[in-house]
């Protein structure tokens, strides 16, 4: 089986278990200012988990296209990957832990044909808080899975929350396929790290709401969200143990053999960064809100992405031009799923090279700095000398200092950076944690001056506008809009009037749920409309403002208070950024 028919079946499956197929979010989470990137399936679907109701129903199946940024440096080992797939269904307050266990069985062995006997289960054990899972447990028995092939684990293994730790969460039952590898000692289970069970699903029971004092509250609904990788499975479905040696990426192995005349066996490192760092940086240039590289925030894990994959491809012996007939090929293989990597081609592929010649102006000379520094560790100032004069990434030095056996002083490192940033209010490490989306007072008010806005912008500038992203703290909102020139102060205050004047009109803020063509039609604006599907939630702000948007928003724009711009930006080249807060 490969990727294709592995989401289809899987997505078929659940059609004809009556869940409606949604698309892909974007990987830039909207107004979720605690993360970069979409870590996971649920990752966009968190308001609905918390008890919104998504206009596509109570029960949801899609691939979801993630990224996580925590395993950059892992990358090069045969499992990490900065970029994956995560095929998924939910249940929002519809079926529960009898109808998932049941589908998952049915799945994984009527579907992908997997021998039941190699099947093993884990539930959770139970804590103080939480009771220990027999339901699921009989569950699986019923369904005929041996009593020894169930296994109880705590917490770490069997319960599920985000990386913030706060959050819809509950109890997981995840399933694993016993390789026929030696237990590594008498205690090997599904949950150690030897490479005898393979993980391959795992169904979560998010029934509660850890909230940020660390109680657990229980939700509205009693919700199921399932999460099977995509590589990890075909991984498994190919009797590997590498997801760099599936069929997913031997293609790309033939292209970059031919291309280099390098062995795969001989360099594996090289390859699979190279492999792993064009898939993650062609999905985030292509994205449906494209991202430029930059110093900052997604842009500079894109940068950071394409600088260690041109590294590499030097290490190869190719010093340009060996990244782009990679993309060339991702866009090809992916575009069916994610149709945005299409209509990016051109972007994609200019701004891979464009980066790649930058790096290039100063890799050379960094390199040669970067030998001159390293016959000792490298302290603090030169690793910033490295990264400030030469666009060399921390990881990346760390892992030319590693090659000749010396350590960098990453601390010290860290203090330099942030002596010469603008200190951020969320620390950088924190933002590549997991995170959810916010939804208190302030974040949705702010979410619905945004409307106001953009709707203010396209007046004042009387040209088309449209959204390019969104960041919303309690704090202030960040705002991307296309426009290619500064605005100047007077139009600047014609805005926070114009939006100032529909606050104090106190309009109603009603939602209405219609097919995407019907919006379409009404004239709604919709930078996001491809991710969910047929059915949509316009936002009507009176005559003034109509959107498509998953919300949630103020009911009335007198709730909003005093709106105020504090900053008029370039974001990217024809992007430009507005800073604002209610007051
Ligand atoms: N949220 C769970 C995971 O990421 C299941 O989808 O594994």
């Amino acid at each position: 089986m490969n990727r294709s028919e592995l989401i289809k079946a899987y997505l078929d499956f659940f059609k004809s278990k009556g869940h409606a197929i949604i698309k892909s979010a974007s990987l830039v989470p909207e107004n979720d200012p605690t993360v970069l990137f979409t870590t996971a399936g649920m990752h966009p679907l968190v308001p609905y988990l918390l008890g919104q109701k998504h206009p596509m129903g109570t029960r949801l199946a899609d691939v979801q296209k993630c990224i996580r940024t925590t395993d950059i440096e892992g990358v090069g080992d045969q499992r990490h990957l900065t970029f994956f797939e995560m095929l998924g269904n939910w249940s929002l307050g519809d079926y529960f832990k009898n109808e998932a266990i049941m589908w998952s069985y049915e799945f994984l062995i009527k579907i992908l044909k997997f021998n039941p006997s190699k099947l093993h289960v884990t539930v959770f054990e139970g804590n103080k808080d939480i009771p220990r899972d027999e339901e699921s447990a009989d569950i699986w028995k019923k369904l005929g899975v041996n009593a020894e092939h169930i296994h109880y684990l705590p917490e770490d293994d069997n319960f599920w929350i985000q990386g913030t730790g706060i959050g819809p969460c509950g109890p997981c039952t995840e399933m694993f396929i016993d390789t026929g590898l030696k237990p590594c000692g008498p205690n090997c289970s599904p949950g150690c790290k030897c490479k005898k069970y393979l993980e391959i699903w795992n169904d979560v029971f998010m029934e509660y709401n850890k909230t940020k004092e660390g109680k657990y509250e229980k939700l509205k609904n009693k919700n199921v969200d399932t999460g099977m990788g995509v590589e990890r499975a075909l991984t498994i479905l190919s009797n590997k143990d590498n997801v760099y040696e599936t069929n997913l990426f031997l293609p790309v192995i033939k292209i970059l053999e031919d291309k280099t005349g390098k062995k795969y066996a001989k360099f594996e490192k090289s390859f699979r960064v190279i492999m792993d760092h064009v898939r993650a940086a062609t999905f985030i240039l292509g994205d449906n809100k494209p991202v430029l590289p930059s110093n900052k925030d997604q842009g500079y894990v894109l940068r950071r992405l394409i600088r260690r994959a041109v590294r590499h491809s030097r290490t190869l012996g190719v010093e340009k031009g060996l990244l782009t007939p990679i993309a060339e090929h991702y866009i090809k293989e992916f575009k069916n799923e994610y149709p945005e990597l299409a209509k990016n081609e051109t972007l994609i592929i200019t701004e891979l090279k464009k980066e790649e010649e930058k790096f290039l102006e100063t890799l050379e000379k960094g390199l040669h700095e970067f030998n001159k520094l390293s016959n000792k560790d490298i302290i603090a100032s030169d690793a910033f000398l490295l990264y400030q004069s030469f666009g060399f990434p921390l990881e990346m030095i760390t892992e030319l200092a590693a090659e000749k056996g010396i350590k960098v002083d990453v601390e010290g490192f860290k203090k330099e950076y942030a002596k010469h940033q603008e200190t951020s209010k969320l620390g950088s490490e924190q933002k590549f944690k997991g995170g959810l989306a916010d939804n208190s007072t302030e974040t949705t008010k702010l979410h619905t001056v945004a409307h106001l806005m953009l709707e203010s912008l396209n007046k004042v500038l009387n040209t088309s506008v449209h959204q390019r992203g969104s960041n919303i703290t309690p704090e202030r909102l960040r705002f991307d809009f296309s426009f290619d020139r500064k605005m100047t102060p007077e139009e600047l205050k014609k805005v926070e009037d114009l939006v100032n004047q529909k606050i104090k009109e106190g309009i109603r803020v009603v939602c209405k749920e219609m097919s995407l063509d019907d919006a379409k039609k009404c004239g709604a604006r919709g930078e996001f409309e491809h991710k969910y599907g047929e059915k949509v939630k316009v936002y009507l702000i009176g005559e003034f403002s109509k959107e498509i948007c998953g919300g949630p928003h103020a009911a009335n724009t007198n709730e909003l208070g005093h709106f105020k711009i504090l900053k008029e930006e370039a974001s990217s080249a024809g992007v430009r950024r507005i800073k604002a807060v209610l007051e």
